[in-house]
Order: C-alpha cells, then sequence, then structure tokens
C-alpha cells in the first residue's frame, strides 16, 4: 500500500510545491517539512485567499493534519512565532504543530552571519539572508544549538555566554552589527516558553504515524538544482532538498517513501546567482514574469525566466527516483507562439545529457532546443486532459517522453481549483 507522498522540486525551487502539498493534504494525516527553514517560500491560494508560508507546513489550513518541523530543518524561533500569528489572524489554528527537539535553531546573529559571509565572497550566492547557512555550519561543526537546548533557560543560557563573544568578535571586525547577551535572553524567554509544549520527539511520532497506516505528506523546500549535493555547487543552499535526505531528515527508514512526486515548472525560473543555460530575456521573459507572477515569496526579487530543461529534469529524476510529475503553471504559457524544450547540452562541440559538475564547465553548455508550437486558449478553467488544446496535450506528452516519468498532476492555475489529477495519489 502507498501511504506516502514526497513533494519534491526538481528546478531552482518555487515550482509550486505549497499549492500541491496544499491540494494533496486534503488526503493526509501528516505533513513534513524536513530541511532548509525561512528561505523557501511557498504560496497557497484558495477561495479567493493568499498565504505564503516560509516553515509551516502547507498542510496547516487542512483541518484534522498534524504539522510537524522535523529535524533536518534549521528553525528560526521568531519567524515561525511571526508565521503562526499572521495564521491565526486569519483563524487558521496551528495546535497541530509539533517541532524536532533535534532541529537547528537561527539565531538573529546567524543572519547577520550570511551578510557577511556573503560579503566576503567574491562569486556571490545570492543567498535570501536567512542565516540559513552559518546555521547549518554550526550544525557540521558541532556547535550548534538545537532546539531541546533552545527551550532549556540553562543551556540556552550556557550556549549564548560560549558562542556570543566569537561571533560579535567577527561581526564587529567587518563592521556588522553585534549582540548583547542579556537582550538575547529576554526576547527569547517567552518565545522558548511558546514553543516548549511543541518540541518533541518527532522521529518516534512519524514512525508511528507510520506504523498506524497513516497517509503522510513529505514537503521539499527549495529543489534539485539548489541542493548542497547534486545542485549548482556552490550556487546552493545548504542542505538537501532531494527525497533521499527525506529518511535522515525525518528520521524514519528509506522504505517508508513510497511515491516521490516531481514538481516541475512548464518552463524555468531561478532568482539568486548562478548558472542557468536555458536563461533568456526579452519579450517573451517579460511575458511570462508577468502571467506568472515571477517575483520572489520570500526576498521579492524578480525570477530570472528559462525554458524547460529536459537535460535538468532527468538529472533531477536520477537523484531522486520521481514516480509522477506534477507540471505547474502550464497556463503561463498561454500566448507563447513557439515553445522551446531543450534536450541536450553541447559543450566543446559534444552532445551531452547530464549536468557538468564543474560550475565553468556547466557555463560553457549551450542548449540544444527543440521547438513545439504553442497556444493561445485561455486555460485556467481547464478540468481535464482532453479539455486542454491539442498543442498544450502534446507538450504535456512531449515531457512525459523526454524524462520518462508519467505526468500525475498538472497545474493551470495558482488555486486549488485550479488541479488536474492524472494518477492516484496515497493508494
Ligand atoms: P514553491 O516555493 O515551490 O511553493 O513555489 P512558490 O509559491 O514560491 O511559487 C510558485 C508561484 O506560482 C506562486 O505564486 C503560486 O501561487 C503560483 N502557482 C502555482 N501553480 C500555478 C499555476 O498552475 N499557474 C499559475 N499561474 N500560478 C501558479
Ligand atoms: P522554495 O522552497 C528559490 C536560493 C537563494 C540562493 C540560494 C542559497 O520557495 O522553492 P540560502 O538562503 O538558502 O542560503 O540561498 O538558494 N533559494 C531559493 N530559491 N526558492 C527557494 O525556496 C529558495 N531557497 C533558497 O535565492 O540562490
Ligand atoms: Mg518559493
Amino acid at each position: 500500500m502507498k501511504k506516502t507522498v514526497a513533494v519534491i522540486g526538481t528546478q531552482w525551487g518555487d515550482e509550486g510545491k505549497g499549492k500541491i502539498t496544499d491540494f494533496l493534504a486534503d488526503q493526509a494525516d501528516a505533513i513534513i517539512r524536513f530541511q532548509g527553514g525561512n528561505n523557501a517560500g511557498h504560496t497557497i491560494k484558495f477561495k479567493g485567499k493568499k498565504f505564503a508560508l516560509h516553515l509551516i507546513p502547507s498542510g496547516i489550513f487542512r483541518k484534522g493534519t498534524r504539522n510537524i518541523l522535523a529535524n533536518g530543518m534549521v528553525i528560526n524561533p521568531l519567524a515561525l512565532i511571526d508565521e503562526m500569528l499572521m495564521l491565526e489572524r486569519n483563524d487558521i489554528y496551528t495546535d497541530s504543530l509539533r517541532i524536532s527537539d533535534r532541529a537547528h535553531v537561527i539565531m538573529p546573529f546567524h543572519l547577520e552571519l550570511d551578510k557577511l559571509y556573503e560579503s566576503l565572497k567574491e562569486n556571490k550566492v545570492g543567498t535570501t539572508a536567512k542565516g540559513i547557512g552559518p546555521t547549518y555550519m554550526d550544525k557540521a561543526a558541532r556547535k550548534g544549538l538545537r532546539m531541546i537546548d533552545f527551550i532549556d533557560e540553562k543551556r540556552f543560557r550556557i550556549y549564548i555566554r560560549t558562542t556570543l563573544p566569537d561571533v560579535n568578535e567577527l561581526l564587529k571586525k567587518h563592521g556588522f552589527d553585534t549582540f548583547d547577551e542579556k537582550e538575547l535572553f529576554e526576547r527569547f524567554k517567552p518565545i522558548q516558553e511558546k514553543l516548549r509544549p511543541l518540541v518533541l520527539n518527532t522521529s518516534k511520532l512519524v514512525n508511528r504515524y507510520l506504523d498506524e497506516n497513516r497517509k503522510i505528506l513529505f514537503e521539499g523546500a527549495q529543489g534539485t538544482m539548489l541542493c548542497i549535493d547534486h545542485g549548482t555547487y556552490p550556487y546552493v543552499t545548504s542542505s538537501s532538498p532531494t527525497a533521499a535526505s527525506i529518511p535522515l531528515n525525518v528520521g524514519i527508514s528509506p522504505r517508508s517513501i513510497h511515491q516521490v512526486l516531481g514538481v516541475t515548472k512548464a518552463y524555468t525560473t531561478r532568482v539568486g546567482e548562478g548558472v542557468f543555460p536555458t536563461e533568456f530575456e526579452g519579450e517573451k521573459a517579460e511575458l511570462i514574469r508577468t502571467q506568472g507572477n515571477e517575483f520572489g515569496t520570500t526576498t521579492g526579487r524578480p525570477r530570472r525566466i528559462g525554458w524547460l530543461d529536459t537535460v535538468l529534469l532527468r538529472h533531477a529524476n536520477r537523484v531522486n527516483g520521481f514516480t509522477e510529475l506534477s507540471i505547474m503553471l502550464l497556463d503561463v504559457l498561454s500566448g507563447v507562439k513557439k515553445i522551446k524544450i531543450c534536450v541536450a547540452y553541447r559543450l566543446n562541440g559534444e552532445i551531452i545529457d547530464e549536468v557538468p559538475a564543474a560550475i565553468e564547465d556547466y557555463e560553457q553548455c549551450e542548449p540544444v532546443y527543440i521547438e513545439m508550437p504553442g497556444f493561445t486558449e485561455d486555460i485556467t478553467n481547464v478540468q481535464s486532459f482532453e479539455e486542454l488544446p491539442e498543442n498544450a496535450q502534446n507538450y504535456l506528452l512531449k515531457i512525459e517522453d523526454l524524462v520518462n516519468v508519467p505526468i500525475g498532476i498538472f497545474s493551470v492555475g495558482p488555486d486549488r481549483e485550479q488541479t488536474v489529477v492524472m494518477r492516484s495519489f496515497f493508494e
């Protein structure tokens, strides 16, 4: 029986993972964020309302779901409280939220360190400046702060006391803001109290759900090309958004991931710096940026636009093993007369079908395109594959063929209702 579904970004993030998670959460018992932090920005739209979530799983809008922040995440408690309050103001209750005792905590100085490290880099990553990298650095260096220690007043004091002097010295040296020990204790005291009842061993909890045959959704943040191992290193985030990272980052067996849904835009976008072979500018890019509202949910930056890249999707499929694809924002391509699809790269006169490891080689890659006739019809009310214009149908079939993964869902607008399901989930 298939009881778990992983929702995974196949590109450089912002593929529509939040929308699909919220959509599938209707059938799920628990939704789990397993990596990253509030660098993510997941947009959910229903009944005329629009929400942007950064930390809280996109299942929170569905009554009866449990929503879990697992051990692989890095959590900014201030951002978490803000998000909880935002939801509560909108009558969305967050009682179902649970937080791993082993998740790492982002402190205000990690945000300053993020800015500092970026400023010192010649080749800037263009991070979201949310302190993600520095917090994972501290985790790997075995000097991080975990939730279980954050909510313990005494251990939190010891952490701040032993950590702050070195951090302040470094920040001061480079002209960045420094922090006051006492002010930090006072600021976090009420937050520790609010979060304390939510913190527990979430691995044990999720294992229990699995034993009970409950339906579980794993909500990826970022995308495979931002993966610290399989992405365009060093222009990546500091965690792995792949399906393979779920068992480690949740504390469950690899055998418990049943369906891996690769969420893919009908084209490609990227925010931040780094190589992007199918990127293009001009009128068509502007049309897509406007129709797709392609501005970052977290930072507001205009997203870079490119054609669909199936070399990248085959790479993503190799490292994730997708059981289905979910093709998003298909409606945005309406009015684009000729749609290009990248089917291979040309590197030093040779045709290749992989993402080169060396960023210098990747930058030299020229996309090899095929061209397909576009469609002009408004498809935002389409409810089935058959209702799509023929050219849109052919585009989807071509993607399926080129990536060799069946299309499980396609999406024709930001709203929950604008979703067409072609395969079954959780069965
Ligand atoms: P995520 O980070 O993967 O959750 O994606 P984001 O929420 O950052 O970005 C996706 C954007 O596309 C959001 O503004 C969504 O509301 C929007 N969106 C999702 N699916 C569709 C779709 O099928 N059509 C259109 N027009 N917008 C969509
Ligand atoms: P969602 O979940 C798009 C990008 C940043 C930068 C790089 C590293 O909404 O898809 P970081 O702050 O993580 O150290 O920045 O990763 N990035 C994202 N781009 N969507 C995201 O999340 C992203 N999270 C990080 O722009 O290039
Ligand atoms: Mg996003």
